[in-house]
């Protein structure tokens, strides 16, 4: 997919460096040509030797090596896009200010091509109104920024900063650069769930699940590339998630009730259905207007159920209308799936089970998706971006509408 696509990394000082060796290895095997420039405090978190083994290209540091000048507008001019990962408080600071004073900042300030950035930094650093600022610098620059994520850091604290992982990036590059001549959606309108939904206690709390929207995300933006008109209704997940949706209709909800509200009012005109979030089961059966005080003795909470957004779905759709769910199991996986499946009356079931490796929030995914007509599609463990690809080709191959 981005055989002969030219991508020059830049990598700035951070620890995550380490991570940029297997994302050269990803690019590669997709046939991608790499060149990588490292600013001098990258060389003290990751090895010039390997990247340039891996990469096959010399990796460049410094303005000139013994008499040989090192043409830093001919490297911007030459590549597809400039991939700088990761991406330091420090070399982010020098971006959005224009300064030079070292070979990749001089490749940044002569690239003619796209450029996207992964910053990595501790959580009160990436926080600071300073770095905020220069990221929305870079962002009226028109570059596309990989937000960090939530997670273990550096410093051992949790928190914001964590840089996206190398599967992620190729899959953000992949749909950057990828094969936009695949237009098998188009003229589609696609309603696609995301996410976990938050069902009210009292107004301080609320019973919810770690889904992290990530596979909903990754087929709404698949469909769009597809060429499909896509409405996400997104339950409350990280606000990474609203990053890079254009073109696509976001509606954001909280709970099941508003998200089966938003798939009713959406449905109708939807030629595809795919319904990713984790839906709450239950929501307690009244909402305390204040803040429930704590007792002596235990609290119960008397919940109801919530309604199932895919079986009413499945209810009200016609011949034309693809609908498809997910199932996460933990035992009797296929049983249970094509259970699901027949009883809301969908015409694709996607299973991840929990002791295939399947886990909330992971950035990969090993499913098997069954149809109505019997059919079993496995696959091996692969980014969600992936996943989505399958998914899709499974749906425009199978055409289970016709049938
Ligand atoms: N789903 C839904 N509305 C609900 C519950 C689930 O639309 N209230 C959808 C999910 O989006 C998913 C599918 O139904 O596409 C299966 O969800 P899952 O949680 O695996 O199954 P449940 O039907 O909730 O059954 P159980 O939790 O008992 O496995």
């Amino acid at each position: 997919m981005l055989a002969g696509k030219k991508i020059a990394i830049g990598i700035s000082g951070s620890i995550a460096a380490y991570k940029i060796i297997h994302l050269v290895r990803l690019l590669v095997k997709q046939k991608a040509v790499v060149k990588v420039i490292m600013t001098p405090s990258a060389r003290d978190f990751v090895s010039p030797l390997t990247l340039s083994t891996l990469s096959k290209n010399e990796v460049l540091i410094d303005m000139a090596s013994g008499n040989t000048w090192a043409n830093h507008v001919e490297l911007g001019r030459w590549a597809d896009l400039l991939l700088i990962a990761p991406l330091s408080c420090n070399t982010l600071a020098k971006m959005a200010q224009g300064h030079c004073d070292n070979l990749l900042l001089s490749v940044y300030l002569s690239a003619t091509c796209p450029v996207m950035v992964s910053p990595a930094m501790d959580e009160d650093m990436w926080q600071h109104p300073a770095t905020q600022k220069n990221i929305g610098i870079l962002k009226k620059f028109g570059h596309t920024v990989l937000a960090p994520h939530h997670g273990e850091l550096a410093s051992g604290l949790i928190g914001e900063g964590r840089m996206e992982e190398p599967e992620m990036i190729l899959a953000h590059i992949q749909s950057f650069l990828g094969d936009t001549t695949d237009k098998s959606l188009e003229g589609k309108n696609v309603l696609v769930t995301a996410g976990p939904t938050y069902e009210a206690i009292d107004p301080v709390r609320f019973i919810g699940n770690h889904s992290s929207g990530k596979m909903g995300y990754a087929l709404a933006k698949e469909c769009r590339r597809r060429g499909a008109t896509v409405t996400l209704v997104l339950g409350p997940a990280p606000a990474v998630l609203e990053q890079d949706l254009s073109d696509i209709t976001l509606i954001k909800v909280t709970a099941a009730e508003e998200m089966y509200q938003a798939c009713m009012d959406h449905f109708e005109s939807a030629d595809i259905a795919l319904m990713a979030a984790a839906v709450a089961d239950y929501r307690p059966a009244a909402v305390s207007d204040t803040k429930i005080k704590k007792q002596e003795s235990g609290l119960e909470l008397n919940l109801v159920k919530t309604r199932d957004i895919l079986a009413a779905l499945g209810a009200i759709k016609t011949n034309r209308q693809v609908l498809l769910g997910f199932a996460l199991e933990t035992n009797d996986e296929e049983a249970h799936a094509l259970e699901k499946l027949h009883k809301k009356n969908a015409d694709y079931i996607v299973l991840n089970s929990l002791n295939d490796g399947a886990a909330f929030g992971a950035d990969t995914n090993k499913v098997t998706v069954f149809t109505k007509t019997g059919e079993k599609f496995g696959f091996a463990s692969k980014s969600k971006q992936a996943i989505a690809k399958d998914i899709l080709d499974i749906i425009v191959k199978t055409d289970i509408t016709t049938i």
